[in-house]
């Protein structure tokens, strides 16, 4: 099992080119939906939302605002992670009820839990910048993505290489309460990408890991 891991993880790289004709199963889109979906985020808050873009012309839309990497078009799904811009009552309303409508309690064995959350966010330090708190989190989503991907021998890119202001107005994000954070781009490397050949840059572990 550990072998596996480390296996697939050394095979993961960020892809530069896609084969544009390998698509992944919707049993496989499936499982990496629920890796998403089941990330783990502060509080349990999941202040995000998953845009899978599938639609060629809105991709196309996307290119030019994406350095114009070619994944965005040629990867089999691009998602686009949104960070929520803020945590109000009618947000934590809506999880308090999701609270009590799955774990079967009473809205009011929860008051103190809510309470910390609203200290915390809605007045502590935090609450200055909940917009970057909340981009902070989707990138655990990000992460997830990936190594769950890796698992399954798909491919990704994650890429920072993009113009929110634009993604928002194309993805029509900006009359909502999210915002784009960062994209991924799932699917199969091409044979033809050399990067696939690149040897990993990472430095020594002494240098990255200090146990105290
Ligand atoms: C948050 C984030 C954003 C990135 N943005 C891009 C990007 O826009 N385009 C790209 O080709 N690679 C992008 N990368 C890939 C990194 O350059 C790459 O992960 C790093 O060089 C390590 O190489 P490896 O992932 O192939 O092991 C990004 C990586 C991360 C984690």
């Amino acid at each position: 099992m550990t072998n596996q891991l480390i296996e697939q993880l050394k095979w993961r790289y960020a892809v530069k080119k896609f084969d544009n004709q390998k698509k992944i199963s919707s049993q496989d889109w499936k499982a990496l939906e629920e890796s998403l979906i089941l990330t783990p985020s502060s509080y349990g808050l999941q202040p995000w939302k998953f845009v899978v873009v599938q639609e060629p012309k809105v991709r196309k839309l996307l290119t030019p605002h994406s350095w114009n990497q070619t994944q965005v078009e040629d990867c089999s799904h691009f998602v686009v992670f949104a960070a929520r811009t803020s945590v109000n009552d009618a947000y934590l309303d809506f999880y308090f009820d999701e609270i009590s409508r799955i774990r079967g309690v009473a809205k009011e064995s929860t008051a103190g839990y809510r309470k910390m959350i609203a200290s915390d966010l809605q007045q502590g330090p935090r609450s200055k910048n909940i917009a970057e708190w909340a981009v902070r989190q989707s990138y655990i989503a990000l992460g997830n993505l990936m190594t769950c991907a890796a698992l399954l021998k798909i491919d990704t890119c994650p890429m920072e290489g993009i113009s929110p202001p634009q993604y928002d107005e194309i993805l029509g994000l900006n009359k909502t309460d999210y915002r784009t954070a960062v994209a991924c781009a799932v699917g199969y490397r091409s044979s033809e990408d050399k990067y696939a050949l690149a040897k990993k840059v990472r430095f020594e572990p002494e240098k990255l890991i200090q146990t105290i």
